[in-house]
Parts: structure tokens; C-alpha cells; sequence
């Protein structure tokens, strides 16, 4: 009971200061990166920048130096990397605009997402076609639960498609859980 009140107050708090995004939410970042250009036409691999992302609850934003990795070389003289290079040199990181932003009450981890074979595509659509990142998902709470609730991950009846290792992950649930207190402790 206090565990809704208070996931209904967040909620509300949450909703008059305007926060979380709709679908179609693109904000222009300090720096135009484009994800079409190197996770698309240089086939850069999305676990390059955001790295250990198997591993964590969030996915990193890559720090300048994993920019700098190829930058201090691949540099065409464009003013964005000259930004990039200088703001590296001064030790001052970009602020870069959060696209995707679950409320506080809500619990995500990637990690465990990853390890069932679950695209980053399949939550985030086609990024490496996206000159700047684009919101292509409303998480409410019924898309969450669209996929766990359909979702057997052992091979079987009710297979969606989604594996996990067994021999490593056979400590994991059977299903993908929908619990209140798994998404919101
Ligand atoms: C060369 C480094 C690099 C590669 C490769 C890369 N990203 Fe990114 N990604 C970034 C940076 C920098 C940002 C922050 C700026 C922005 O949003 O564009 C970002 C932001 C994002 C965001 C938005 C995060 C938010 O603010 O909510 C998503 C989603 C994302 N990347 C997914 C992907 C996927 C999927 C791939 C592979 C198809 C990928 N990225 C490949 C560097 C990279
Ligand atoms: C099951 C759906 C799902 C999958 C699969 C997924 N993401 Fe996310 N991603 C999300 C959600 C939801 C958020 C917002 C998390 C939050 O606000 O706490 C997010 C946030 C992000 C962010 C912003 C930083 C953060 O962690 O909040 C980046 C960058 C990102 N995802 C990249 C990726 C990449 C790269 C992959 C593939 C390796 C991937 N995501 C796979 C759902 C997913
Ligand atoms: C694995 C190598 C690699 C990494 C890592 C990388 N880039 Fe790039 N980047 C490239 C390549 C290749 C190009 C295309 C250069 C060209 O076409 O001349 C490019 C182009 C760019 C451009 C476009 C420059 C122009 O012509 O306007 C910007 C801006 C940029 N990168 C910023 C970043 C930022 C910010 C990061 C870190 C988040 C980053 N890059 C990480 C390889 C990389
Ligand atoms: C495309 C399918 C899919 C979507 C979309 C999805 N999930 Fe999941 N989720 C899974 C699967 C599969 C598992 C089980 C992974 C396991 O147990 O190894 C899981 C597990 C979890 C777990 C439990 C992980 C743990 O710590 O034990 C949480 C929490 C979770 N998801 C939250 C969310 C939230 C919040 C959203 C929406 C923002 C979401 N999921 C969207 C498929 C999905
Ligand atoms: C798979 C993850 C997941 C599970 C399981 C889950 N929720 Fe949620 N819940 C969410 C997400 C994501 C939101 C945020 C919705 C939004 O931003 O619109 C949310 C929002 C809420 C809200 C705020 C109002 C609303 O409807 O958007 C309440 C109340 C709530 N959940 C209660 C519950 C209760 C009670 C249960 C158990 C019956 C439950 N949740 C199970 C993910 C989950």
C-alpha cells in the first residue's frame, strides 16, 4: 500500500515537472554526433561507446576519451572535433541531453536484457540509421509488460525468441518476472 502511494505521488511530482519524454523526442546535442555515421556507415559496434553495458544497469555514454581513441588520428579539420579535441585538452566533458528517461520510481537494469538476447534495436529502433538519437519508444508501464508478459525464456511453448545461456543464467526465473516490487522498490 505505501509502496502505490508513494509510486503515485513520485508519479505526480514527476508529470508536473514535465519530465519524460514522448515518442519523437530528439534534442539537439551539444555536439552533432551522428549515430548513422559511425555506428552506421563506419559499422562502429554499439558496445564500442557503450561499452560494459552487458554488465550494468545503465548503458554508458562513452567519455571523450573513447572519442579521442580515434580522433587524435581521424581528424578532417571540422569544427565539431576541434570541439572535442579541445574540450578533452581542458579536461571538461560534454554535457550530452538525456533521450530516454525512466521516472525515479521505476527500477531498469540493461544488463539482464542483454544477456536474453534482446537487440538493442528492439527498445531503440533502428539507431544506426539516426543522425541525431530520436525516442522511438514510450515506456509505459503496459510496453514493459507487453514483453514479459509474453515471454517464456526456456525453448518450448510460448518460446518468443528471447535465450538466455543456460549454463551461465541458470540461477535466472523461467519468465520475465511481473512483480510490482521487481520494477518498483
Ligand atoms: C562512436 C561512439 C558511439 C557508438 C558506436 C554508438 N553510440 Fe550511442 N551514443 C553515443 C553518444 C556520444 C551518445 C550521446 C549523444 C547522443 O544522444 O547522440 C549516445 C547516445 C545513445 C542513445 C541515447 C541515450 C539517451 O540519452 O537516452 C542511445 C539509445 C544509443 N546511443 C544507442 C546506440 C546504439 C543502439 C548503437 C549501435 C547501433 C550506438 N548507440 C552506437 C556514442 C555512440
Ligand atoms: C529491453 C529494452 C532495452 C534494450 C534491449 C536496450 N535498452 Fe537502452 N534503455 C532502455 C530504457 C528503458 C532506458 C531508460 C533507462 C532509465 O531511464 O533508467 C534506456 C537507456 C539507454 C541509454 C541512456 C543511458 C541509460 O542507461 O539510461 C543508452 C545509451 C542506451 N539505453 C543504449 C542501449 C544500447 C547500446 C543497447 C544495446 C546494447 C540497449 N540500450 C538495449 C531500454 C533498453
Ligand atoms: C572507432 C573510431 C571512432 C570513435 C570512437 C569516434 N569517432 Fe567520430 N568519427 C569517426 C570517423 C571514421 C568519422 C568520419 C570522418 C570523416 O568522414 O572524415 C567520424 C566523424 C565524426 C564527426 C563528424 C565530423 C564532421 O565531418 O563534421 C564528429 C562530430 C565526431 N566524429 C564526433 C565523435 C565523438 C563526440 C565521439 C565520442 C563520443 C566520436 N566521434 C568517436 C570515427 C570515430
Ligand atoms: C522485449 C522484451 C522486454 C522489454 C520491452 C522489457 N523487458 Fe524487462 N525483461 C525481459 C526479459 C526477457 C527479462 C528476464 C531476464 C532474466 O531474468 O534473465 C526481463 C527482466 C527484467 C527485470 C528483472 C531483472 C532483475 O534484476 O532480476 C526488470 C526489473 C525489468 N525487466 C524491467 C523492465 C522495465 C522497467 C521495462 C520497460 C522500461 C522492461 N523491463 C522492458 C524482457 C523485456
Ligand atoms: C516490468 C516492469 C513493471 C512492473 C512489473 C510493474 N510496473 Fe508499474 N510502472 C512501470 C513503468 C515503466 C511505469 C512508468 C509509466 C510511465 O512513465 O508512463 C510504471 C508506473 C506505475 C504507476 C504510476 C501510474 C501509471 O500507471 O503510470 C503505478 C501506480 C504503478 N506503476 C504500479 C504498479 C503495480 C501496482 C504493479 C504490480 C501489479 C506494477 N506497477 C508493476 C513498470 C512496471
Amino acid at each position: 500500500m505505501t509502496l502505490i502511494v508513494v509510486v503515485l505521488l513520485g508519479f505526480g511530482c514527476w508529470k508536473l515537472l514535465g519530465m519524460g519524454e514522448n515518442v519523437g523526442y530528439s534534442p539537439v546535442q551539444p555536439i552533432p554526433f551522428s549515430h548513422k555515421l559511425h555506428a552506421g556507415d563506419n559499422h562502429i559496434p554499439c558496445q564500442y561507446c557503450h561499452a560494459g553495458v552487458e554488465r550494468s544497469r545503465l548503458a554508458p555514454i562513452p567519455a571523450l576519451n573513447v572519442c579521442m581513441g580515434c580522433h587524435a588520428v581521424v581528424d578532417n579539420g571540422a569544427a565539431p572535433i576541434k570541439e572535442v579535441a579541445a574540450a578533452y585538452a581542458a579536461l571538461k566533458p560534454i554535457e550530452f541531453v538525456r533521450v530516454y528517461d525512466l521516472p525515479q520510481f521505476v527500477y531498469f537494469q540493461h544488463r539482464w536484457h542483454i544477456a536474453a538476447g534482446i537487440t538493442c534495436q528492439t527498445c531503440h529502433g533502428q539507431v544506426q540509421n539516426m543522425d541525431q538519437v530520436s525516442q522511438v519508444t514510450q515506456w509505459t508501464m503496459a510496453e514493459c509488460l507487453n514483453c514479459h508478459r509474453n515471454d517464456n525464456l526456456l525453448p518450448g511453448p510460448g518460446d518468443n525468441g528471447y535465450h538466455r545461456d543456460p549454463a551461465t543464467f541458470h540461477d535466472r526465473p523461467a519468465n520475465a518476472p511481473q512483480d510490482c516490487n521487481v520494477c518498483h522498490n
